[in-house]
């Protein structure tokens, strides 16, 4: 399996002092390498916590999280760096895309670091990636000169540009209109059967979980089978 949980739990913290919250409860899941799942569920369900836990942005209080075969909370400097960007990639609602920078700047800012031979191959794959996605003649244009559809598909080159076996999509269409929703659901699915990496998509798109082999749904801190 490429993602497996175990009976994961996660307590939130009343930010006002109160009473903690308990969000997951006992929750299992599994997706093979390639595989594409939807999660569904009402606002406030965990579905972000989960995605964050799954990303090693946040960390569960009990249970077994594996991705790739590694325990997301464990990882430490470099190990955690490698992690969040050859593993797993994650796109938002909003973009957050570095404003000051441009369209293949951003695309580039995650492997700043690298050496000089895996700068280059970063550099190919992006150029790749942002051609594919339509958005080859829009290299140089910093996200305030694109609509909200392209600065998605940017967020996607991003996210992808250190070819991770997982994409974490948390409500990506939630912010588009639905003409740029369709087209970036087609295109999701598209990067998957080419470059056979897994998706995991929260959604309120029936229409998008709908193309996904597997649906959830979020309940009561547990994911059922949805479909
Ligand atoms: N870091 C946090 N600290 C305290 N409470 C949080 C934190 N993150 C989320 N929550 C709470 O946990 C619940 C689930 O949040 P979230 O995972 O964002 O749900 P969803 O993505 O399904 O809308 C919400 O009630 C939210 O207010
Ligand atoms: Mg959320």
């Amino acid at each position: 399996m490429l993602v497996e949980v175990r009976n994961l739990s996660k307590t939130h913290q009343s930010p006002g002092g109160g009473a903690p919250v308990d969000i997951l409860k006992g929750l299992d899941f599994e997706l093979e390498p390639g595989g594409t799942a939807a999660i569904l569920g009402p606002s406030g369900a965990g579905k972000s916590t989960l995605l964050n836990i799954l990303a090693a942005l946040d960390y569960a209080d009990s249970g077994t999280v594996r991705v790739a075969g590694l325990d997301p909370a464990v990882l430490r400097g470099n190990e955690l760096v490698e992690f969040r960007r050859r593993t797993v990639g994650m796109i938002f609602q909003m973009h957050h895309l570095l404003p000051q920078c441009s369209v293949i700047e951003n695309v580039l800012a995650p492997s700043l670091a690298d050496r000089r031979q895996a700068r280059v191959n970063a550099e190919t794959l992006a150029r790749e990636l942002l051609d594919w996605l339509g958005l080859a003649h829009r290299l140089d244009h910093r996200p305030s000169e694109l609509s909200g559809g392209e600065r998605q598909r940017v967020a996607v080159a991003r996210a992808l540009s250190g070819a991770p076996r997982l994409l974490l999509a948390d409500e990506p269409t939630g912010a588009l209109d639905r003409a740029n929703a369709q087209q970036l659901s087609g295109l999701l699915l598209e990067l998957n059967r080419a470059r056979k990496v897994a998706l995991l998509v929260v959604t309120h798109s029936r229409e998008l979980a709908g193309k996904m082999e597997q649906v959830w749904e979020l309940q009561d801190g547990k994911l059922v089978k949805a479909s």
